[in-house]
């Protein structure tokens, strides 16, 4: 790591701090002593321009339209690797060998199956509850069914736990859509993979065998792969924030789910879609383009827009492809929703707003024509987002839990209330 310096000045004070420079991308100013030395912390709400953390597993070049996960471009993952193999690479940071990915495969095999007592859980909540206030009660639960893999200072305990939880998300969540729409529960079978096991879960049921579609199986394992990691978004902050506390795996990634329930994070695949359907007919476009320029309208295009992605998000593009792939598959050929969502891109695409706003599709805008496609409904769309993403969760959560300069996360604040003032009785008040 090479370090030169910047000089700060504040008042009569000027203070020199260290500049690190990573692998690639930006250099970083280390303030960590900066309070100490000039009694003043940075600002910057919604850290548009603050590293939290060092990391070497996934590398994002909002400009140029780049995410490597261990250097490896998304592009050449999703299209030559599968889903396992990318957790693997995740976790371990190389891609496996041969007899490392058979077994990794057969250890995430072996743990697909949940306590029986969880299905008791789901009893409680009722049938149109939205199946992500399922997941976070449900995943939060695993913390009291494992207790030999929540201490989080035994590295052994801690790839037990990250194998439990990328094996148990999928079970999870096809019980979370069975329990949704009265269907009885689907076990997991261990002579499937990973995807295909998923849909089984999901679109199985007794009466008839469930014969899986090689090419939808194919594209919801890419799927899972676009959604596996995205450096230090909002949600894997919340993971290793809630880590930084020493509070067990399950229920940070508990902590993780909550947060990309948010439609401005993982919920916008079901906002977008929510969208596309409100607007209906391409006639309807322009009403809701003048809607999201509006200074005084909330709304916003969900699926558009990215904090980092200031040029198209790699992953859209994937995703548009496997959009066209599953469509063509399933023989839908006139979807009303793709119409609406390719003439939405094309004008936001050209209008001077969005281009000067520097707004393009995300991952998001395309993701929930599949989902809804392969016939999931829009309420476990973000859920199948927080499946994908539990290795990215857990893949940081270790990391962060091995930095030797891990501490407990603790902003500081600008404090803009009233000064100290004395008690007034009501009488006088
Ligand atoms: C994900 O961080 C990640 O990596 C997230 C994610 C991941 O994999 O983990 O990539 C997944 O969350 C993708 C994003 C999904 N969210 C949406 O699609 C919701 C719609 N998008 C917006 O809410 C917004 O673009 C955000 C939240 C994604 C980004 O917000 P920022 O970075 O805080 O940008 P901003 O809100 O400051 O917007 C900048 C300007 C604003 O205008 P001005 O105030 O400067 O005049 O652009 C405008 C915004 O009003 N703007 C939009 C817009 N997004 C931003 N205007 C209309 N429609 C939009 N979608």
């Amino acid at each position: 790591m090479t370090e030169q310096s910047a000089t700060l000045k504040i008042g009569d004070k000027s203070v020199d701090l260290a500049v690190k420079s990573g692998t690639i991308g930006p250099d970083v100013i280390d303030i960590g002593a900066l309070y100490k030395n000039t009694a003043s912390f940075t600002y910057d709400p919604g850290f548009t321009s603050t590293a939290s953390c060092e990391s070497k597993i996934t590398y994002i070049d909002g400009d140029a339209g780049v995410l490597l996960h261990r250097g490896y471009p998304i592009e050449q993952l999703a299209e030559h690797g599968d889903f396992l193999e990318v957790c693997y690479l995740l976790l371990y940071g190389e891609l496996p060998t041969a007899a490392q990915k058979k077994d990794f495969d057969y250890r995430v095999t072996h743990h697909t199956m949940v306590h029986e007592q969880m299905s008791r859980f789901f009893t409680g909540f009722r049938r149109d509850a939205h199946p992500m206030a399922v997941m976070c009660g449900c995943v939060g639960a695993l913390s009291a069914f494992y207790h030999d893999s929540t201490d989080i200072t035994d590295p052994h305990q801690r790839m037990v736990a990250s194998l439990r939880m990328i094996a148990k998300m999928p079970t999870l969540a096809a019980m979370a859509y069975k329990y949704h729409v009265g269907q009885p529960f689907v076990y997991p079978k261990n002579d499937l993979d990973y995807s295909s096991n998923f849909l089984r879960m999901c679109f199985a049921v007794p009466c008839e065998e469930y014969v899986v579609n090689p090419v939808l199986s194919r594209a919801m394992d890419r799927i899972f792969i676009l959604h596996a990691d995205h450096e230090q978004n909002a949600s894997t902050s919340t993971v290793r924030l809630a880590g930084s506390s020493g509070a067990n795996p399950f229920a940070c990634i508990a902590a993780g789910i909550a947060c990309l329930w948010g439609p401005a994070h993982g919920g916008a695949n079901e906002a977008a879609l929510n969208m596309l359907t409100e607007i209906g007919t391409v006639d309807r476009i322009p009403e809701y383009i003048a809607r999201a320029k509006d200074k005084n309208d909330p709304f916003r295009l969900m699926g558009f827009g990215h904090r980092v992605y200031k040029n198209y998000d790699p992953r859209a593009k994937i995703m548009q492809k496997t959009t066209h792939e599953v469509l063509g598959e399933l023989g839908v050929k006139d979807d009303p929703l793709l119409e609406v969502a390719m003439e939405l891109e094309r004008i936001a695409l050209t209008d001077e707003y969005f281009v000067e706003k520097k707004l393009y599709p995300n991952i998001d805008f395309y993701s929930g024509i599949t989902l809804k496609a392969l016939g999931f409904p829009t309420t476990m769309f973000t859920v199948l987002f927080a499946l994908a993403r539990t290795v990215g969760w857990i893949a940081q959560w270790n990391e962060m839990i091995e930095d030797p300069q891990q501490r407990i996360g603790r902003p500081r604040q600008l404090y803009i209330g009233e000064p100290q003032r004395d008690y007034l009785p009501v009488s006088k008040r």
